[in-house]
């Protein structure tokens, strides 16, 4: 089925890929770029340190950068922080706030993940806010009102979303185990998540919101996730560092 809202994948390359690699990626992900459906967008998020060298390659095509994280201050005395001036100055378009991954072994907090999303909403760069439950969490029946938790981040910016918001639902269990939710689960969060935000919104807007499914995602998954409506889209780790495996999710977010 395919879905109301554009398909977006985006490949989360974590601490993987020098600068070096990322040229000889993309040397042959562009190649085999024609072959991919037009109508599916594609944004690469590697390492703060390539973004410079990805975001050259990517310039004359479709394809967006995508940052893995912001700090939460504009500028100032942080030592080792990047800004979102700094991001939208290389041209990044897309950010992620929120990955597990940093709640977890960087303890951010949802205060500091709404300074965030302020200064990419400052920045006018996209965010795409990570959410999702860890297995003691889903297994104790709780899955929905961590997720309802989560979302309260985006009470500070009132009855209008964050410009260019995008969500990824990705249950924690799922990262990067080989593990993927059933389709059937990640369609019941992502409804889930779209009631929040047309709650918040109004159904106008929340229809207009992109929904990313993320944790394991290969392309041997890939069909049958995008096979639901409410999926519009994948947050890749693991098989976006292999340009095949990349090129086979987005065909099959477009098919
Ligand atoms: P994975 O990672 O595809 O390797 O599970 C997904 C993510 O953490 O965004």
């Amino acid at each position: 089925m395919t879905s109301v809202r554009p398909r977006l994948v985006v490949a989360n390359w974590k601490m993987n890929k020098t600068p070096r690699e990322a040229g000889a990626f993309l040397d042959e992900f562009l190649a085999l770029a024609p072959s991919l459906p037009e109508e599916v967008d594609v944004a690469i998020a590697p390492a703060f340190v390539a973004l410079e060298r990805v975001g050259r390659y990517l310039l004359p095509t479709r394809f967006r950068l995508a940052a893995q994280d912001v700090f939460t201050e504009s500028k100032g005395a942080f030592t080792g922080e990047v800004s979102a001036g700094m991001l939208k100055d290389l041209a990044v378009s897309l950010t992620l706030v929120g990955h597990s991954e940093r709640r977890r072994d960087r303890g951010e907090a949802d205060s500091d993940l709404a300074r965030k999303l302020k200064r990419l909403v400052e920045a006018g760069i996209s965010p795409l806010y990570c959410v999702g439950e860890t297995l003691d969490e889903r297994d104790a029946g709780d899955t929905e009102r961590v997720l309802a938790r989560q979302m309260t981040v985006l009470d500070r910016f009132g009855g209008s979303p964050p410009p260019g918001l995008c969500l990824a639902y990705e249950p924690v269990w799922a990262i990067g185990t080989g593990r993927a939710a059933s389709p059937r689960m990640a369609s019941d969060a992502h409804a889930f998540l779209r009631s929040d935000l047309s709650n918040r919104y109004g159904g106008g807007a929340a229809e207009s919101i992109r929904i990313l499914y993320g944790g394991s995602v290969t392309p041997e998954l890939a069909p049958e996730l995008f096979a639901e409506e409410q999926i519009d889209g994948a947050l890749v780790g693991g098989a976006s560092l292999k340009v095949r495996e990349l090129g086979e999710i987005v065909k099959a977010a477009g098919s």
